[in-house]
């Protein structure tokens, strides 16, 4: 039995598809590349020695979506594939409706015909909006959302948790991610933004590397104990665990269940600045400027639901996504041939 990952060329889809294989679980990526690069799965390969099934399909196109639904013998869906710039979801809501809402409904209406039940959704801490109080538990209030991006976020839940109370067969897993950053540490996969990158960290390494000239700080006047932004970074590799122990939770068939996917500790702009300049020996310059519109000042994750239902705990310090966040950069030369891969 597979599982079919969506998104799975994705930067967190790829970490996690690293982690199932490892884990030992046959992996099926369905990807339509609109954010990704094919090279990614070879790079899979190179990590594992494993090379994952993969389909460049819409997810849009339930046709040719049924036709994997068909060919392979799925157990479990874990569903990365989504279009995730908050900053465009704003200019063009229609857009992040269509791909994001269309996409999940397609997928659980042929999980339902194919009698697959056994799900598990990408979420963010987005969904909390502005939180009355940190550390964030999971109980804590939903949907008063700033943006189109994080609203399909809320509306999946949703949608998840009606089909659930709809199908008592059914079971699902969403996890709600705080700040993902760093890369596998062998540099061959990792976040490669288009353009100018709109969060921190391919920020600063776009800055430390010389392709920006310095850090735009968004703020030093928040409630916070420098005045600069805290959020709870988690390393991807840590999220990429998460999934594999959300896989084996839904396997005991609980139904709907929810969870907060970080470290508990909230850092600064500033905090992550010296980090990677100590870490890394390179120097980020950097201006203060206003604050950037729907931010909030402070963000983490209260941790104790995932560490006591999940066995969810992250390993990785601030040090670690600092350093493979660089790594990654510097060893990246956009994957987009096998020229580029690196030996
Ligand atoms: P990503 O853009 O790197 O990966 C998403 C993948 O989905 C891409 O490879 C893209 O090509 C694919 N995709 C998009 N629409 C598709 C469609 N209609 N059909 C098939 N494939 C499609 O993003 P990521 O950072 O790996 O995020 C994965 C998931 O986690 C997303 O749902 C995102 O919203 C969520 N999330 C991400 C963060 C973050 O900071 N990265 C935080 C919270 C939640
Ligand atoms: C952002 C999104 C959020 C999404 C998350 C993960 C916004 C308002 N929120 O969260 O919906 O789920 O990414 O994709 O876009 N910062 C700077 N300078 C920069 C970039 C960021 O000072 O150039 C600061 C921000 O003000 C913030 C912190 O760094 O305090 C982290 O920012 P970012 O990486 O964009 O993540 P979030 O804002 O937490």
């Amino acid at each position: 039995m597979a599982i079919l990952v969506t998104g799975g060329t994705g930067y967190i889809g790829s970490h996690t598809v690293v982690a199932l294989i490892e884990a030992g679980q046959e992996v099926v990526i369905v990807d339509n590349l609109s954010n990704s690069k094919i090279e990614v799965v070879k790079r899979i390969e190179q990590i594992t020695g494993v090379l994952p099934r993969f389909y460049q399909i819409d997810l849009l196109e339930k046709e040719q979506m049924r036709k994997v639904f068909q060919s392979e013998s799925i157990d479990a869906v874990i569903h990365f594939a989504g279009l995730k710039a908050v900053g465009e979801s704003v200019t063009m809501p229609l857009k992040y409706f269509r791909n994001n809402l269309d996409s999940t409904l397609t997928l659980l209406e042929l999980m339902e015909e194919y009698h697959v039940n056994h799900f598990v959704f990408s979420s963010s801490a987005t969904v909390y909006g502005k939180p009355k109080r940190v550390p964030i538990a999971e109980e804590f209030p939903i949907g008063e959302v700033s943006n189109p991006y994080g609203r399909t976020k809320y509306f999946i839940e949703k949608m998840i948790q009606d089909y659930c109370l709809g199908n008592p067969h059914f079971n699902a897993c969403i996890l709600r991610y705080f700040n993902p950053l760093g890369a596998h540490q062998s540099g061959l996969i990792g976040e490669e933004p288009d353009g100018i990158p709109n969060n921190l960290m391919p920020y600063i390494t776009q800055v430390a590397i010389g392709k920006l000239s310095h850090l735009k700080v968004f703020g030093n006047d928040y409630q916070t104990p420098d005045g600069t932004g805290v959020r709870d970074y988690i390393h991807v590799l840590d999220l990429a665990n998460g999934h594999v122990l959300a896989l084996k939770k839904i396997q005991s068939n609980p139904g709907l269940v929810i969870y907060n996917l970080g470290t508990g500790k909230g850092y600064s702009v500033f905090d992550i600045i010296k980090t990677f300049e100590a870490v890394n020996k390179v120097k980020i310059p950097y201006t203060i400027n206003p604050r950037r519109p729907g931010d909030i000042d402070e963000c983490y994750a209260d941790t104790t639901k995932a560490k006591k239902e999940l066995d969810f705990v992250a390993m990785y310090t601030l040090e670690d996504m600092c350093r493979d966040s660089w790594n990654f950069q510097k060893t990246n030369f956009k994957i987009t041939d096998s020229s580029h891969d690196a030996k």
